[in-house]
């Protein structure tokens, strides 16, 4: 693997700037959106729901917005595709506002527990008119007008959460306070503060926040900066590192640190990652990281570090079965939840490559094979973007390539993964 990349842009922030986008009156510009079907899903909801939004060039748009507390009931049904974060988020939305939509979404989407974020806009005021067992979607939600103001506790560490009831809350006539106990990506607290609204954030507790949001602000339109992905970034980040030889830039990767876990994860496993020029780019910190295969050593990964690196378990996963030594991850409750089981994905898609690893309650503990993994075999994807790119970038470094049952959801997140990959020097058939 040689050469330098630009990820695509950050998908939690492209998601947020579309909706922020739409919550303004006014032109709000978007300059690097990702465009990836979850966030593609996003600008069709936000236009459903009375927002102009236009591409004026790859990652440009603009979104000329309906504004807070007058948007639109959408004629259809929201259409998420495979998407947890818009459909949340906009749920949300919709649930601070006096409008009836129904939400729904691949069978991917129709697996993920919504109750989570049912439930405290239910506190709120909103009204679930109907739900598929389990409390799933298609959902039917009825929003209030007037969101009470409330003080969430989330029961898990989790940025979707937070940020739909922080986002019901904007249009309520009080203050929103949410509590976590472990801190979770905070880009929806930045982008209130950049589009204006008024917003507290402190330390609770050991690891957690508490984030208190006063309501009904005015919002104005902003120019929003999107840096690139660092869980996009995580896979020519690793498969470099398990190549042999490799060495290559990767540009301009955000480095909030709340998303930054997998780095610190393969440094403590002895990776050579070269941090180069720090800097600040609309309102992000972000770096271009210089990255050299290495020999890896197993490590254990302490629970409380999952919220910043859980969409890249799947991917450090690969990077232990290289490693030498075992790597046992923590607390990997909310894996099962994601787009697939990924817990039970990455194990048995490890089993097919010939590495041992086990499952011991909420741990996931992989056998490194210092090297030499067998590889071959079929890895079945479920509809699971991750699980899909982090097979492909085994079999770069395996010795039999890997084979994935699907490479459709790739879109989802990063359309130009398969060329940034070839460009870099792996081969697909
Ligand atoms: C996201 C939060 C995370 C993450 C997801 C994106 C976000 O989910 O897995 O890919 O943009 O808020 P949880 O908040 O459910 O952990």
């Amino acid at each position: 693997m040689r050469g330098s990349l630009k990820p695509p842009g950050d998908k939690s922030m492209s998601h947020r700037a579309l909706i922020f986008g739409l919550l303004c009156i006014g032109r709000t510009h978007i300059e690097g959106l990702l465009e990836g079907e979850d966030v593609l899903h996003t600008a069709a909801a936000c236009r459903a729901l009375g927002a102009k939004v236009e591409r004026l060039a790859p990652g440009q748009w603009t979104v000329w917005g309906a504004g807070l507390g007058s948007l639109l009931a959408p004629r259809d049904t929201l259409d998420f595709g495979n998407a947890g974060t818009g459909s949340r988020l906009m749920m949300g939305v919709v649930g601070g506002h006096g409008i009836f939509a129904r939400f729904d979404g691949d069978s991917s989407l129709r697996k993920r527990p919504m109750r989570r974020i049912l439930d405290p806009l239910t506190l709120m005021g909103a009204n679930v008119v109907s739900e598929a067992p389990g409390g799933c979607c298609p959902i039917e939600l009825a929003g209030t007008n007037e969101p009470s103001p409330i003080t969430y506790q989330t029961p898990v560490a989790s940025a979707q959460i937070k940020s739909a009831v922080l986002l019901a809350g904007l249009n309520s006539p009080g203050s929103t306070t949410v509590i976590e106990q472990e801190a979770s990506r905070d880009h929806t607290e930045k982008m209130l503060l950049h589009f204006g609204a008024e917003v507290q954030s402190e330390a609770y507790g050991k690891h957690g926040r508490k984030i208190i949001l006063k309501g009904r602000p005015k919002l104005m339109p902003a120019e929003v900066i999107i840096p690139a992905d660092p869980s996009s970034a995580a896979f020519p980040l690793v498969a470099a590192l398990i190549v042999p030889e490799s060495e290559i830039i990767i540009e301009a990767m955000m480095m909030n640190p709340l998303r930054t876990g997998l780095l610190t994860t393969l440094c403590e496993m002895g990776a050579d990652i070269e941090v180069l020029d720090r800097r600040i780019e609309g309102g992000e910190e972000v770096a271009d990281l210089r990255v050299r295969a290495s020999a890896l050593r197993g490590v254990d990964v302490p629970a409380a570090r999952a919220p910043s690196m859980i969409d890249e378990y799947p991917i450090l996963a690969v990077a232990a079965a290289f490693a030498e030594g075992e790597t046992r991850m923590r607390g990997l409750h909310e894996l099962r939840v994601k787009e697939s089981d990924r817990l039970a994905a990455v194990a048995e898609g490890l089993r097919q490559a010939g590495v041992e690893v086990a499952i011991e309650g909420d741990d996931l503990i992989v056998q490194g094979q210092a090297g030499l993994v067998r590889g071959g075999g079929l890895v079945e994807t479920h509809l699971d973007h991750r699980i899909a790119m982090s097979f492909l970038c085994l079999g770069l470094a395996a010795e039999a390539p890997m084979a994935v049952d699907d490479d459709r959801m790739i879109m989802t997140s990063f359309p130009g993964f398969r060329a940034l990959m070839e460009n870099l020097g792996a081969r697909f058939s």
